[in-house]
């Protein structure tokens, strides 16, 4: 087992890290956590009195500070801007309009923001790891990182076999995909010259129980769709990750780091889909395209396969509304 006791999470401020942080306190960890902004007084991490020290994903020497001050043996790398930045409408009167996939986005800052803090942070956040002899990071990457989130260039992403599988290739095209793909390579890279063991976390969609907007996000349950526009994968689709089962992964990965087969390991992160049918059901009807590619997906399995996670971590996801352990319904999710 690794000799991991101290522990430093970035995006501490964040929705990830407030679920994390008193998780692995709860374990008995020594959690400290650091973001650019300060804690919500009545946050999770606030009240699970998570020590915070300020620090900007973009100053390495504030990482490293954080690091020393948390004199941390695994630094989880949670802290990004999590959506692209790029093909902004500043303002109503001087549209840019979508691009050809009709996607646009609802971001006001710069449009290398994305790509500035998650690329650059996650090099900062690597680097600092490394010039304080912090030997493991697990980081959160993201599913969009297959490109599956509606191309800006409007094309389909390549479907090699389905359940998609950890090693299946990469498409990335916006800059928030794009950032989590490189952010993974150079997770590898350091992993390669300077004996990091790294995990990604391939994170499907968020969902966050106690936060009413997760509820108007993500409907379920649903029954069998019908075909969707394209016949093949452009986006949304209905599967999503609890938080709960993010920081129950981090727990079980942190236990077995040294015994994976390789020093960095990227995993799927998944709860359960929407459908109150099988999977192979629903995306054959939703996406004709991909004919009998989506019998490879079993029984109430996603689209996204979790047996590395199953096999090498002993991961099953406890958070699926099939097993009744999530409370899915309030009130105004109900008028919606
Ligand atoms: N929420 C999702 O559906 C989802 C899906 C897949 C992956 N992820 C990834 O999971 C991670 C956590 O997501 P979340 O939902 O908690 O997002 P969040 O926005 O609630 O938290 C991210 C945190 O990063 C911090 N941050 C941003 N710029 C920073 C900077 N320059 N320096 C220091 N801190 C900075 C923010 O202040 C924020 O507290 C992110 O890496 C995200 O990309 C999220």
């Amino acid at each position: 087992m690794a000799q991991i006791k101290n522990i430093l999470v970035t995006g501490g401020a964040g929705r990830l890290g407030n679920y994390v942080c008193p998780y692995l306190k709860e374990l008995g960890y020594n959690v400290a956590a650091t973001d650019i902004v300060a804690p919500n007084r009545e946050s999770a991490n606030v009240k699970a009195k998570i020590p915070f020290i300020k620090a900007d994903l973009l100053d390495c020497g504030e990482l490293v500070k954080a690091i020393a001050f948390a004199q941390a043996d695994l630094v989880i790398h949670l802290g990004a801007i999590t959506g692209s930045t790029e093909l902004q409408r500043p303002f109503e009167e001087r549209e840019l309009g979508p691009a050809p996939s009709g996607r646009s986005s609802m971001w006001r800052m710069e449009e290398d923001t994305c790509m500035k803090v998650n690329t650059m942070g996650t090099y900062y956040v690597l680097d600092a790891c490394r010039r304080m002899d912090v030997k493991y990071c697990i980081g959160a990457s993201s599913y969009y990182a297959y490109g599956q989130a509606g191309q800006i260039g409007g094309r389909p992403i390549t479907i090699k076999s389905l359940p998609i599988t950890e090693d299946h290739p990469m498409e990335p095209g916006d800059t928030y995909s794009m950032s989590k793909y490189f952010g993974e390579e150079m997770m590898k890279a350091f992993c390669r010259s300077y004996d990091m063991r790294c995990i990604a976390m391939r994170l499907m969609g968020v969902f966050y129980h106690d936060a009413p907007f997760a509820k108007f996000v993500y409907k379920f349950p649903v029954g069998c769709p019908t075909k969707n526009k394209n016949g093949y994968l452009d986006g949304g689709f209905e599967e999503h990750v609890d938080s709960r089962d993010i920081a129950r992964f981090i727990g079980l990965a942190i236990e077995k780091f040294d015994e994976l087969p390789n020093a960095f390991e990227a995993f799927h992160v998944w709860s359960c889909t929407h459908f109150d049918c099988e999977t192979a059901v629903a995306y054959g009807a939703k996406y004709p395209a991909y004919g009998d590619m989506v019998k490879g997906i079993k029984g109430y399995d996603g689209l996204f396969s979790i047996e590395k996670a199953r096999k090498l971590l002993g991961y099953e996801p406890l958070y699926d509304w099939k097993k009744g352990t999530v409370d899915y319904t309030n009130e105004e999710y109900e008028k919606k």
